[in-house]
């Protein structure tokens, strides 16, 4: 969604924010702007559409002399994509400007306020209430007006302000939105997420909920609300540059989709040490705590439920536990029955969505004990929970989520196997055992990844039909349903998916001769009842595009085409049967000619409701 990158320092900054603005695609947008000040003025460029729309709007008006400047990518929530309503938004007089991300949510009744003061408003949105905000309350102290501000505005938001008599200060504040400093050599950055100015530093200070910062190339302060000055720590980040470049690959989506062995590697690294014990050191919950959970409910939304989905079988099966599962957008206005033996588990990629991160205070101030599965260190659900378990999966940039997701799945199984442990659902020798495959599986996948065509020879075959039903039983389940999601967000070929066994109760009225339908057929105990659902596809004359375990001949007779995956035990296999189907929506995505790493309409972040 909205993104944000300011520059105060040395250099000229037209570049690095254009520069950072281009890390920050990958978010989603749909209009775009920066702020520069040039000879004691602050001078404003905006455009809708993609950054090529900036560029050219910046041509020609380099402000070569500029060393402090906002920049911002919008996705419209209030108000069209317009240049209008583009950011950064200023003042009545010109001299403050400001860019946001997040929303005012009592934004009508301070504009209705603020122009009966006087003030004139240039937009539709509600951020540019914080400009006139600021001009109101300013007499010469940017802070002080940035903190009056915030106390005056409602909502989740990071915001950050500079002003034409401050030639070297960016002031700011959030709350619920995430904020970042990126300090250099005499020159400072803030960003709404890393990867803005990941190429100039790696030395960040996280700005912390309900915090105001301001900083200068000298200096960074942080402060509560009452203006006191806050310790805050330098972190040293060691994401790799090249993270958040192609590497030779012709998309990020295809890129993040061959890194998932190493994704894999990380997210179990050190995890597994001793023979049958797990070590999830910033889980942060001591084992007899554990030991005394009686239900886990895991909340989350998209690619990351589906991650949970697969965690409800392996905790079922492994730890022999009670689980729940819930959309975080629908746990949030349900009234969930938790308890303090009750571990709810919040799944995200970004550890910024607006309605996870909303599911899991409310858990918390349900007494349940909250725990995050993430990507992103330092993001507002690690605050929001008592524990985390990372997912090492590294900086995604395609807009849908591929490799974080299969680190998702691993840290789920992982704390699966904690609780087996504590619990004594599963002695020892059975966890090692697991834990032992597990550690096989990147290299299983790194092997199938360099000899995979199949599935491109398969899209090629279907790319051109209206529509795809995805079916899978068990552990498939989850499979298909993300499956099906990926192929819908890149392709925008309408998709179903269906538990199998559901498939006659409806969806079948869909199938018609030569209607793809793509099967999870992988080993497992219910084989043998995908096999009879197969069957029942077939006699509609549909196409089985299926996907089964290497060595299995048999599925040939029910099948127009196979792709096949390493054998894994039956628990383990969303490790590898989730991956053909990534493959199987890339290329049909490519073969339409669509943009797979920026989706239209979509977000890789989504942080409004
Ligand atoms: C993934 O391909 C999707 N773009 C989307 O469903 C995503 O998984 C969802 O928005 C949740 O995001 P999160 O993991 O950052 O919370």
């Amino acid at each position: 969604m909205c993104g944000i990158i300011a520059y105060a320092g040395s250099r000229s900054c037209t570049g690095l924010l254009y520069q950072g603005l281009r890390k920050l695609e990958y978010r989603g947008y749909d209009s775009a702007g920066l702020s520069v000040l040039v000879d004691g003025s602050i001078e404003v460029v905006r455009a809708v559409g993609n950054m090529d729309s900036l560029e050219r709007e910046l041509k020609g008006n380099g402000h070569a002399d500029a060393r402090l400047g906002l920049g911002h990518t919008r996705w419209a929530t209030h108000g069209r994509p317009s240049s209008e309503n583009a950011h950064p938004h200023s003042d009545c007089s010109g001299k403050i400007s400001i860019v946001l991300n997040g929303i005012i949510e009592n934004y009508a009744g301070l504009k209705e306020k603020l122009a009966r003061e006087g003030h004139r408003f240039t937009s539709e949105t509600d951020a540019e209430v914080v400009a006139h905000l600021i001009e109101k309350h300013y007499d010469g102290d940017l802070l002080e007006a940035v903190r009056r501000t915030y106390a005056d505005i409602a909502g989740h938001f990071a915001f950050c302000a500079i002003h034409s008599g401050h030639p070297q200060m960016i002031a700011g504040a959030r709350k619920e939105c995430p904020l970042l400093v990126g300090v250099g050599e005499e020159e400072v950055f803030v960003a709404s997420a890393i990867p803005a100015f990941l190429s100039e530093t790696r030395d960040v200070i996280v700005v912390g909920d309900e915090e105001l910062f301001v900083a200068t190339p000298g200096e960074v302060q942080v402060l509560d609300l009452g203006k006191k000055r806050l310790d805050r720590e330098i972190t040293r980040v060691n994401w790799d540059v090249g993270a958040a470049e192609k590497s030779g690959y012709e998309t990020f989506m295809r890129k993040e989709i061959y890194e998932q062995p190493d994704a894999l590697i990380d997210t179990i690294a050190g995890r597994m040490a001793a023979p049958g014990q797990v070590v999830l050191e910033e889980m942060l919950v001591s084992d007899e705590a554990l030991a005394g959970i009686d239900k886990v409910y895991i909340v989350a939304c998209g690619t990351s439920f589906h991650a949970g989905m697969v965690g409800r079988y392996v905790l079922e099966d492994w730890a022999r536990i009670a689980v729940e599962l819930d959309i975080a957008s629908e746990f949030r206005y349900r009234e969930p029955v938790l308890s303090p033996s009750t571990l709810v588990v919040g799944i995200s990629q970004s550890g910024e969505t607006a309605d996870t991160l909303a599911a899991m205070r409310q858990a918390r101030r349900m007494g349940a004990r909250v725990l995050a599965i993430t990507n992103i260190m330092g993001s507002q659900a690690t605050r929001d929970a008592d524990g985390v378990i990372y997912t090492r999966a590294g900086l995604e940039i395609g807009v849908a989520a591929t490799k974080t997701h299969l680190a998702q799945i691993a840290a789920i199984q992982l704390l699966a196997l904690k609780l087996a442990q504590v619990r004594n659902s599963l002695g020892p020798d059975a966890i090692g055992a697991i834990a032992a495959e597990m550690k096989t599986i990147p290299g299983l996948l790194a092997d199938y990844l360099k000899n995979e065509s199949a599935t491109h020879e398969i899209a090629k075959r279907y790319y051109r039909q209206p529509f795809f039903l995805y079916l899978g039983r068990g552990v498939g389940l989850p499979v298909c349903l993300e499956g099906a999601l990926k192929l819908k967000e890149i392709s925008y070929i309408p998709t179903e998916a269906y538990a199998a066994g559901e498939m006659k109760h409806g969806p079948i009225a869909l199938l018609d001769k030569g209607s793809p339908v793509v099967v999870v057929a992988t080993d497992g105990h219910v084989y043998e009842k995908v096999v009879s659902n197969i069957e029942e596809v077939r006699a509609r004359e549909a196409a089985v595009i299926a996907v089964a375990t290497e060595g299995n001949e048999g599925i040939k007779a029910y099948s127009d085409d196979i792709m096949y995956v390493p054998r894994t035990s039956e628990m383990l296999s969303p490790l590898v049967s989730v991956v053909p189907l990534q493959l199987l929506a890339y290329h049909i995505a490519q073969l339409k000619g669509c943009n797979v790493d920026q989706p239209r309409n979509l977000a890789k972040t989504v942080t409004v409701e």
